[in-house]
């Protein structure tokens, strides 16, 4: 079976766009987790739902259809029929994302689908609790992290390259309310995994950090 990497790390880190490079190369299929709770945030925010609040979270779990189809190796997320695609990569939605993925009942719903997923190898798997909740049995484990003020010039310029209108004060704001909810909630935080490589991206680029990855796969498959 071909292996299962898995790429933690927090917001702004280039997991996204280092992920993708890597299961081009390797031909692997790329998900996406962090989609899947922007996915279910989107409803909520959509439907007016209070993502502060279990109980309403919980009706919210029961009452949306969240699958995952794969499209050329990249997994899109479907919600109650409709594909979410671009209009979850927003900050509002981000943010709600982070704060919804805080409720046990939100994380049950959604881990089934993503060992469905990588049930068979063969994938690159992103988001914060890949290698140490999702796959704990994963080959290759990886946690990709760059300094603070660099992610959140990184995030501003993918906004800018959108078209959206940002303000980098508010990127600011909000990756640091994100950074801290997402490490500090008591389910599945942000950790680097047991065994996990530790890569900082600050002073690399995306071809360098995908270099780095496949040295080490050819080193554990030596
Ligand atoms: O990777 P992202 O920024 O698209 O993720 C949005 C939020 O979803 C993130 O702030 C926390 C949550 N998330 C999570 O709790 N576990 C994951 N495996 C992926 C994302």
């Amino acid at each position: 079976m071909k292996p299962v990497i898995t790429i933690d790390g927090p917001a702004g880190a280039g997991k996204s766009t280092v992920s993708k490079a890597l299961a081009a190369r390797l031909k692997f299929i790329y998900l996406d987790t962090g989609a899947l709770y922007r996915a279910l945030a989107y409803k909520a925010l959509k439907c007016r739902i209070d993502v502060n609040d279990p109980d309403k979270l919980g009706q919210l779990c029961s009452n949306t259809d969240v699958i995952l189809k794969n499209k050329n190796r990249a997994m899109s997320v479907f919600v109650d029929g409709e594909d979410v695609g671009n209009k979850i990569r927003t900050e509002e939605v981000g943010l709600a994302a982070s704060t919804l993925s805080t409720f046990p009942v939100v994380r049950e719903k959604l881990l089934y689908l993503q060992r469905e997923a990588g049930g068979r190898g063969g994938i690159v798997a992103e988001g914060r609790d890949m290698g140490s909740v999702v796959f704990p049995d994963a080959e290759i484990k990886i946690f990709l992290d760059a300094d603070v003020g660099e992610r959140i010039r990184r995030r501003h310029d993918q906004l800018v390259e959108k078209n959206s209108s940002v303000v980098l004060s508010d990127i600011s704001r909000d990756m640091q309310a994100r950074d801290h909810q997402d490490s500090r909630r008591k389910i599945a935080p942000l950790v680097a995994a047991p065994g996990a490589i530790i890569i900082d991206s600050t002073s690399l680029n995306v071809s360098q950090v995908v270099e780095k990855i496949l040295e080490h796969i050819s080193g554990v498959h030596d």
